[in-house]
């Protein structure tokens, strides 16, 4: 079993989803199906390839019964899941706030439902981030669209300069990404912060006093990595078009967290069985095969 730092994880699925309506009417954005699995197991699978075991779910308290009837104890993949309604959506940065006695005094891992990560040395990565108990790591990614993301500056120096929340007039184009590392005690820093002009306590501000504090590590995913977030139509159908391809060409499951647990040593092989022959498709044949190997 490999031993890891004790991180907590927290999965951001909440929010209107208005972006999607009417796909997004009656169901929760982050249960859609991104190919041949809910959207949440994507961003699940990345904190457990972290070595994450502890991980909140928050949504609205509409959808939460929902994600709970999905993903249960999470027992059957050797995690501890906790629930926490978020009654508005007051901004990411609520999250902290939301999960403090959950977080207790650990540091603290935060990904968006929607968020999907793929690419080589997504492990080494995540596992890096989170053996850094004392800054904060976020994870950038080169896009054409800036005013849309949390953008990140740097100086001449190439050093990270400046956070903002969607500049109107982006001075670079790298965005950071929806996964954020933190030390401990970000729960007090979250509280600290003011609602933005657009009414939220946003995520762009509580990385900026990490930078302020120099306590910010910045990892730049390059162009050979996969970043998806699934905010429209397009990008909700791209990515399940990406999925489906990855996995008919190499035969192999992305986002399997049957695998991961497995591989982690949080299951043995007679839970993968019971859980195998819980479906007859695809993907049970997928984890039979695991069984073989
Ligand atoms: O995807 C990365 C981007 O995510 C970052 O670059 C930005 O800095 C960050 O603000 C965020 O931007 P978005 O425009 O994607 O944020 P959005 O309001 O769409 O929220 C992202 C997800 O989090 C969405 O699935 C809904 C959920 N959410 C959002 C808020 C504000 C909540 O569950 N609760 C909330 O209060």
């Amino acid at each position: 079993m490999n031993n890891f730092i004790k991180r907590k994880g927290i999965i951001l699925a909440g929010g209107v989803g208005s972006r999607l309506h009417p796909l997004t009417q009656v169901i929760s954005k982050q249960l859609l199906p991104v190919f041949d699995k809910p959207m949440i197991y994507y961003p699940l699978s990345t904190l457990m390839l972290a070595g994450i075991r502890e991980i909140a779910i928050i949504s609205t308290p509409q959808d939460l019964p929902k994600f709970k009837k999905l993903l249960g104890s999470g027992k059957q993949w050797g995690l501890k899941l906790k629930y926490i309604k978020q009654t508005k959506p007051n901004g990411i940065a609520e999250a902290f706030i939301l999960a403090k006695d959950f977080i207790k005094n650990d540091p603290c891992c935060l990904i968006l439902g929607d968020n999907i990560y793929h690419g080589n040395n997504l492990t080494k990565i995540l596992r890096e981030a989170n053996e850094d108990q004392d800054n904060s790591t976020v994870f950038t990614y080169q896009v054409k669209d800036p005013e849309r993301f949390g953008i990140l500056t740097l100086n001449k120096d190439g050093l990270p300069s400046k956070i903002q929340e969607k500049p109107k007039l982006p001075k670079s184009n790298l965005a950071i990404t929806g996964l954020y590392f933190f030390p401990k005690n970000v729960s007090v820093r979250a509280k600290k912060l003011k609602p933005s002009k657009r009414g939220e306590l946003e995520i762009s501000d509580l990385n900026a006093g990490y930078l302020k504090d120099k306590k910010l590590r910045v990892k730049i995913l390059n162009r050979g990595f996969t970043w998806l977030d699934t905010g429209t139509f397009d990008s909700l159908l791209e990515a399940s078009n990406f999925i489906s391809l990855i996995q008919n060409r190499q035969n192999t499951i992305v986002a399997c967290p049957e695998e991961i647990a497995f591989m982690n040593g949080w299951i043995k092989k007679s839970d993968l069985i019971k859980i195998s022959k819980s479906m007859k498709n695809s993907y049970s044949s997928y984890l039979e095969a695991l069984l073989k190997k």
